[in-house]
């Protein structure tokens, strides 16, 4: 459950964003810098890009698997970690779950074990709701849903939950887990969990097919950047430890995201249909209640709103052009 320590952070201290050269990442940079703090990014570039950071954050190029990463928390005198760097691609975690492991298993227990060494306050660590609790059980899925990971990538977030949890020592950083649902926005890419709107764009924009794997009513939960970013700022804010989903409580189907996006890109292509791809989940919508009342995360993007700002920037920096801050 949540509960609330001290605020954040002390005077001349830093924070530092693992994975900030990713697409939530440099949202959450972003808007770490513009309040004022100061921001450390650790990426190994694996997919990141630097052209979304911003100049005014410290770029450190480097893995977080490596054990140099307690030097860093003690040099920058870290007060928080946002742990956000990971393998996000669900396919390829089915296809190498033992590079998935490395990074976000081995990975995440490095983050853990650096930061009680080095005594960091906080650790917020970027979770999936979607990858972990599986179809879910009734209406939407809350954060004491059983817990049904489907994939590699699932298992390992879970995974990761539960170490930087049993890592932490007494009187140790707090600990806050942020289960996301589908996260799109401008700068994302096609390999997240809400790959699927970052693709459709790129091709309809381009004036190619888009293809939907299966018939289209299997059903996600679309939750933009900005409140993603609002969720992380605001556990770190007010120091707040605990699980919570960061979604919408809205379950789109496939087949009606497609529409808004094929509208908010202008194209009235129909969408072309693919076979299902095996193992994939028929449903995920997570129930954001907690989210709402404690992080005062209220009144989120609406979808059709969210897509039109995202196609706009699609239509700015597609093809290379540029992916944000540079
Ligand atoms: N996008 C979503 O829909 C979604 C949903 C649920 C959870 N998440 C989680 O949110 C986080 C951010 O996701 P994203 O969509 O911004 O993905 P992303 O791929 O854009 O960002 C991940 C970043 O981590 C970096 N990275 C990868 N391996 C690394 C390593 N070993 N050392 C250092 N850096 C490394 C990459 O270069 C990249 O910049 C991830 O932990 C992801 O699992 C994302």
């Amino acid at each position: 459950m949540a509960e609330r320590t001290l605020p954040a952070p002390g005077p001349g201290r830093a924070v530092l964003v693992t994975g900030g050269a990713g697409f939530i990442g440099s949202h959450l940079s972003d808007g770490l810098v513009a309040l004022g703090h100061r921001v450390v990014v650790l990426d190994d570039l694996s997919s990141g890009d630097l052209r979304r950071i911003t100049q005014e954050v410290r770029f450190v190029k480097g893995d977080v698997r490596d054990a140099g990463l307690d030097a860093l928390l003690r040099e920058e005198r870290v007060d928080t970690v946002f742990h956000l760097a990971a393998q996000v691609d669900v396919r390829k975690s089915v296809a190498d779950p033992v590079f998935d492991a490395e990074v976000n298993v081995l990975g995440t227990i490095r983050v853990a074990v650096a930061a009680a060494a080095a005594g960091v306050r906080q650790v917020v660590f970027a979770s999936s709701g979607g990858a972990i609790y599986g179809d879910p059980i009734g209406e939407k899925a809350d954060e004491d849903h059983p817990l049904h990971p489907c994939s590699a990538y699932g298992a390992a977030k879970l995974a990761g939950e539960k170490y930087l949890e049993a890592l932490r020592p007494e009187d140790g950083y707090a600990l806050t887990v942020l289960r996301f649902a589908n996260v799109y926005g401008p700068r994302q890419d096609g390999t997240g969990e809400a790959g699927v709107i970052g693709i459709w764009m790129n091709r309809l924009l381009g004036g190619e097919d888009a293809v939907i794997n299966g018939d289209g009513s299997q059903t996600r939960d679309f939750v933009h950047v900005s409140d993603v970013v609002r969720a992380l700022q605001s556990a770190f804010q007010g120091r707040i430890a605990g699980t919570f989903n960061v979604g919408t409580g809205v379950e789109t189907r496939i087949s009606t995201l497609y529409r808004l996006v094929a509208t908010a890109c202008g194209s009235g292509r129909e969408p072309r249909h693919a076979a299902a791809k095996p193992g994939e989940q028929r449903r995920s919508v997570l129930d954001p209640t907690r989210m709402v009342e404690v992080l005062g995360v209220h009144d989120p993007v609406e979808l059709s709103h969210g897509l039109n700002a995202t196609a706009e920037w699609f239509r700015l920096h597609r093809a290379g052009q540029g992916l944000g801050n540079r």
